[in-house]
């Protein structure tokens, strides 16, 4: 960092110099590649898709997909990345748009909820009803969008309870939302019975599958035991789902979906009460980067159905190793049954804390959460889960006392 606030220099300095200037800053980032860190970014172990996503990032750098119009190609690629993914969810092929990220399809999703509540069923004030479970993106929506959000606490089994749902539904509830799985724990709540909560009521259902959407359909064909999630759901209404998570595509990357494309027309803005003509706009953003839609469809594309197979069993099979190689150290456990590749590690007698304190001096990266410590599996990490287990084992012998580092997920400056 340089002294004082930074300034724009007055005279502009090359790119040799800038570049080696970002190498040095870049140095200190978080080290993904050697799969010591469990978050944020996911390792499909793949250098061709790198490759070829990295010539996407620079073909389609400047392009503006706030006109798709103006950019035919990457219009065409939207519509076959949302027409895939509903393909893969079971709705209609022309029922979503790609979005920036997960937190901008639950924004989405929110909003549609709260303005078809207005209009269909004349509630002025529509609430949100999560777990507790339920992704921050909820709560940051509600706030951002002047929603109030009723938050129900989980059963014993870490999933959203049904009757609990059921018993906190008012005349007011707008959206109900389960998770698929949910981030802290990777348990998928019971869908088809808040779905039909929901749907016996008339209240709108999102499912949040941003985590899940782009490797449960694998896991299943891989004949793991997945409980209903998607559109085969009666009741489900909306579905966000992450390319730029389990499909591999780079950051910037997700997919909105409803039921119908009436329901995605509440996203749409329509505005011409300005002088600089008609302003449509299908997502959140204005000016949009092209380069993640690309980018998505260029994994999607390139992995395939045999190639998400492929790494489906990879990051099945190392959460298997992670998981039984816990198992195994004495003191330690996974918190509740997880349905995916994620999952909390914690102790009822350790100080997990200080476990986790080792395993940092040992160059893991391992996200800290209330109750324990995050994981999730991605394929790289099958190369990487025995020297973690083996420090993990090291780590649960020979702590001392936590530093007290708190559970953090984001951050802002
Ligand atoms: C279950 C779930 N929903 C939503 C999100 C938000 O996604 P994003 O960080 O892309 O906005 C995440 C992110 O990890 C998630 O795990």
């Amino acid at each position: 960092m340089s002294d004082g606030p930074a300034r724009i220099p007055a005279q502009g300095r090359p790119a040799d110099e800038l570049l080696r200037l970002i190498d040095e800053r870049h140095a200190a980032d978080l080290d993904w590649r050697g799969g010591k860190a469990f978050s944020l970014v996911y390792n499909p172990d793949d250098s061709e898709l790198e490759h070829v996503l990295e010539e996407v990032g620079k073909r389609y750098l400047h392009e503006n997909a706030l006109n798709p119009f103006k950019v035919p190609s990457v219009l065409e690629m939207e519509l076959e990345v949302v027409a895939m993914a509903a393909d893969l969810f079971g709705t209609a092929p022309n029922a979503g748009s790609m979005t920036s990220g997960g937190t901008e399809s639950i924004f989405l999703a929110v909003q549609v909820a709260r303005d078809h509540s207005r209009a269909q069923r004349g509630i002025a004030e529509p609430q949100l009803l999560t777990a507790q479970t339920a992704h921050p993106a909820f709560a940051k929506a509600a706030k951002y969008l002047d929603v109030e959000h009723v938050l129900v606490p989980v059963g014993d089994d870490g999933r959203a309870d049904p009757a609990a749902i059921a018993a906190a539904v008012t005349d007011r509830t707008g959206l109900i939302v389960g998770s698929a799985p949910c981030y802290p724990y990777g348990v998928i709540d019971p869908i088809e019975a808040l779905a039909g909560i929901a749907a016996e009521r008339g209240i709108l259902f999102h499912t949040d599958a941003c985590l899940g959407g782009w490797l449960l359909p694998w896991w299943e064909r891989l004949g793991e035991p997945v409980p209903p999630w998607d559109f085969r759901v009666a009741g489900v209404t909306s579905l966000s789902a992450d390319v730029h998570k389990y499909g591999y595509a780079f950051k910037g990357a997700s997919v909105i979906l409803y039921r119908s494309r009436e329901l995605l027309q509440g996203q749409h803005f329509w505005y011409d009460d300005w002088p600089g003509g008609l302003y449509a706009s299908g997502t959140t953003a204005g000016t949009r980067p092209a380069a993640p839609i690309v980018g998505a469809w260029t994994a999607i594309n390139h992995l395939g159905v045999d190639g998400y197979l492929r790494m489906a069993e990879v990051v099945r099979d190392t959460t298997r190793r992670f998981r039984d190689g816990i198992a195994a150290i004495d003191g330690i456990e996974v918190h509740f049954e997880p349905d995916m590749s994620l999952f909390e590690i914690g102790s009822e007698r350790l100080d997990i804390g200080a476990i986790a304190d080792v395993m940092d001096q040992r160059g893991w990266n391992l996200d800290r959460q209330q109750g324990g410590l995050h994981l999730m599996v991605s394929p790289y990490h099958a190369k990487v889960v025995d020297h973690f287990l083996a420090d993990l084992a090291f780590a649960v012998a020979n702590h001392g006392e936590s530093a007290g580092k708190a559970a953090t997920y984001g951050g802002v400056l």
